[in-house]
């Protein structure tokens, strides 16, 4: 074998990828898990800048941060890729405990991020696993209240993941939290599930304030809603019960989809003929018994696109990208997924297309969450100094 294809093979070994994982990284084009495979045995080469790209990818954390004096410490529980935890770290945070129990994800996070991963929540032993933390950050699993789930709510057991939550909280007592969701927790079960959440929140003697924020309306070209839980401990900082945590105004800047587009896509992303008849199909069925319901199609001067989801990786209906009259349309990439998703540019994406797409689709706006740690961390300093002062709470609650 070629030092070539050694060093090649070598170089995928050490990063833990596979051979599908390495080639869909590296964006190598339709089979490049066979050409990979091919070079590593070593029959062929690839050119220099292949080359390159194999021998540097992913050859950094991005956001490995060990701070010496962190302005707060935050755990980040059913982590995913880390979307909540990027903007927090950003105002001067210290992850201390992550939690996700996802093989993939986990991969992700740890290409980006480094330290360890603790994996299933309800076998964490609270006091000896989770050191003290000011803020936990929870984006929760929302198929049991999901549109595309069934429903099921607490009767599920994902549905239930709230009360380690709770138990977490109640044992380590941190200054404050966010919880994020899928809107439709809010009315699910006629608001019954919403109310339990929020009553056993504040039974714990925490000030809880729901939003729903659009991502669109933060600058990304996405028109997804999520709905978002931020608490405060009204003992730690001597609150009213009626105390409303102000949500960051949204900016609303114009947004298009043609900002987050890559230029010179590969064609494998293009869908099928036999995909993109049957979406034809399905599409006629639906306006014949009159909905509107079927896949959609977007351009470089759409405003937004459909919420990006879980299950884009099935067939991609939600959001396909029209290539003219001539072409069919193509899903988007990895990479403009993470873009939808307000991820920054080097974060790294080291699993095969489809996990990314998993993942992005699981994952949050990063730019709301931004703007919603500014506010947290700013009230957090202003309740802090008022309290130094020796005053109560003063403003104005509704
Ligand atoms: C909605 S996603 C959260 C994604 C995350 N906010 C992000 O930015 O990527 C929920 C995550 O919880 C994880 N999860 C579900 N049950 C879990 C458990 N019992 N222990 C740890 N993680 C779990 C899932 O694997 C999934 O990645």
């Amino acid at each position: 074998m070629s030092d070539l294809a050694v060093e090649i093979k070598s170089r995928r070994e050490e990063l833990g990828l596979t051979v599908k994982e390495m080639a869909d990284s590296i964006g190598l084009s339709k089979d490049g898990d066979k050409v990979l495979r091919f070079w590593e045995s070593g029959n062929g080469r690839p050119d220099k800048v292949v080359f390159g790209k194999i021998m540097t990818f992913a050859n950094k954390r991005p956001y490995a941060r060990k701070i010496t004096n962190p302005k707060f410490k935050f755990i980040d529980l059913f982590a995913g890729i880390g979307g909540i935890r990027i903007p927090f770290q950003e105002q001067g945070g210290q992850c201390v405990f992550t939690s996700e129990w996802d093989h993939f994800a986990q991969k992700t996070y740890q290409m980006n991020f480094g330290g360890e991963i603790f994996g299933d929540i309800t076998e964490v032993d609270i006091d000896k696993d989770i050191p003290k933390f000011d803020i936990l950050l929870g984006g929760f699993p929302c198929q049991p209240f999901s549109q595309a789930g069934l429903h099921k709510g607490f009767s599920d057991t994902r549905g239930t993941l709230f009360f380690n939550i709770e138990e977490i909280i109640e044992k380590k007592r941190p200054k404050a939290f966010l919880l994020e969701n899928v809107k439709q927790l809010k009315g699910h079960d006629h608001g019954r599930t919403y109310k339990v959440i929020e009553e056993h929140l504040r039974n714990l003697n925490y000030t809880v304030t729901p939003a729903i924020l659009r991502a669109g309306d933060f600058g990304v070209p996405q028109n997804r809603e999520r709905l978002y839980i931020v608490g405060f401990d009204r003992e730690e900082y001597d609150l009213p019960e009626n105390y409303v945590f102000e949500f960051p105004e949204p900016p609303k800047t114009a947004t298009r989809l043609g900002d987050i587009l890559e230029e010179n896509v590969d064609p494998k992303y293009t869908i099928s003929e036999k995909l993109y008849e049957g979406h034809k199909r399905r599409k006629e069925e639906h306006k014949k018994r009159g909905n509107g319901f079927g896949f959609s199609l977007f351009n470089a001067d759409s405003e937004y696109t459909n919420t990006l989801s879980a299950r884009y990786y099935k067939d991609g209906s939600e959001i396909l990208i029209d290539q003219g009259e001539n072409m069919r349309p193509r899903k988007l990439t990895p990479r403009e997924c993470a873009r939808l998703q307000g991820f920054p540019e080097d974060f790294i994406i080291p699993v095969s297309d489809t996990r990314a797409y998993k993942q992005f689709g699981n994952s949050v706006a990063v730019p709301v969450i931004r703007e919603i740690a500014k506010n947290m961390l700013r009230t957090m300093e202003e309740l802090e100094s008022s309290k130094n002062a020796g005053c109560t709470y003063q403003r104005a609650t509704s």
